[in-house]
């Protein structure tokens, strides 16, 4: 038998998340993932090397107790309040695992659902992952778009038209939306939370970087959950680290269905070392917004369009040449930014901010390709 034929064809017709490139080469500016470019704090690091011994044969806490409860210190909530994944992604991949109908069963299996019940909805542009996710679940993807300028269309407007879905089983709403950069008010997004009947899930990967939060919401609207990361602020891609906040009902509904021992012991060691030295991150995260709209003048001053962020990233559209083409003629010059394919972004670059000789770098490379 083809072994095609031993793969489901929904996996086998899937078209799989393409994660931004990890290369092993010397010397270059990476400025493609969002990574932050300052390291962890000494007492992270120390804290991690000392969790390194014989200690490793145990399994670590399955439900990341001693993490959920400083979580719920800081966020003032409960650790019932609370479930940490395997990054953000995974807490993602959970809320469409246990709130979607795959469309099949919607239809079919169940006499009463109604095709909602099988919809995940999303913005575009926004993160890349939400339609991976449905497909995985077989669910049915409702992907609406933004304002030309990638900012929310109001309630009254997504009301009027757009097919916009209120009664959508699960919405991620990106705030700041990425790779687009801008935040959303926590007014606005409160209006379309209450106009939603399913699950919405507010994604603030990038929240810290920004002018406000909206994890309020989570904690007084039932069907709203707020999911962050400790990847992008708190320099932890490495460990994989994130978590939701919401109803206890919805999360004790995730916590069913998780894997076991979903967070690593390293990573939940980090991230709570990470809580005891949040000034350290609070510095930094200053730096990023100085070198942010540092770059974003100078990008400007060399006829970019650069939108504007509250993220650790801008999405800009430069001059002359193709975005596709100025990816290249930066990795040329040891550069590496991120370019994606889709049609409202094609024309633009993903910059993501770096240290400022990092930024300075990047904007003489910008300098003489113009020339
Ligand atoms: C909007 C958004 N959400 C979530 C994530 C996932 O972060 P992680 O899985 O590292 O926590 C990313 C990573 O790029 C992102 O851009």
């Amino acid at each position: 038998m083809p072994n095609s034929q031993l793969i489901r064809p929904l996996v086998h017709a899937l078209h799989a998340y393409v994660p931004g490139e990890q290369p092993r080469i010397k010397g270059l500016i990476k400025l493609n993932t969002n990574e932050n470019p300052y390291p962890p704090s000494p007492r992270v690091l120390a804290a991690v090397a000392a969790a390194v011994d014989g200690r490793l044969r145990l399994y670590p806490n399955p439900s990341a107790q001693g993490l959920r409860d400083k979580l719920a210190k800081l966020h003032g909530c409960m650790p019932e309040n609370l479930l940490v994944g395997n990054g953000s992604d995974e807490v993602l991949a959970l809320a469409v695992r246990g709130f979607v109908e795959p469309a099949q069963n919607a239809t079919f299996k169940f006499k009463n659902a109604r095709p909602s019940r099988a919809v995940v909805q999303y913005f575009t542009p926004s993160y890349s992952l939400y339609p991976v996710l449905a497909e995985i679940h077989g669910a049915t993807k409702n992907a609406v778009a933004l304002n030309p300028d990638f900012s929310l269309p109001g309630l009254a407007e997504l009301k009027r038209g757009r097919n916009w879905d209120f009664n959508a089983a699960l919405t991620f709403l990106t705030t700041p939306n990425a790779p687009g950069g801008r935040g959303y008010a926590t007014a606005e997004l409160e209006k379309l939370c209450r106009a939603q009947r399913g699950v919405v899930v507010l994604d603030e990967a990038y929240v810290d970087f920004a002018a406000e939060n909206a994890l309020k919401l989570a904690l007084t609207l039932p069907q709203v959950l707020v999911a962050r990361t400790f990847s992008k602020a708190y320099s932890l891609c490495f460990q994989r680290v994130g978590y939701l906040v919401g109803h206890p009902d919805l999360i004790a509904a995730l916590h069913k269905i998780r894997d076991s021992y979903n967070v690593n012991g390293l990573g939940q060691v980090a991230a709570e070392a990470t809580l005891d030295d949040l000034k350290y991150y609070r510095a930094n995260f200053q730096k990023i917004i100085a070198t942010r709209d540092w770059l974003t003048r100078e990008l400007t001053a060399l006829e970019f369009r650069v939108l504007p962020s509250q993220a650790n990233f801008l999405l800009t559209r430069p001059p002359g040449f193709p975005a596709s083409d100025w990816l290249q003629k930066l990795r040329d010059r040891k550069i590496l930014v991120r370019w994606f394919s889709a049609p409202e972004v094609k024309d633009y670059l993903r910059i993501t901010i770096g240290t400022p000789a990092e930024a300075a770098a990047l904007v003489q490379a910008a300098r003489e390709i113009c020339r």
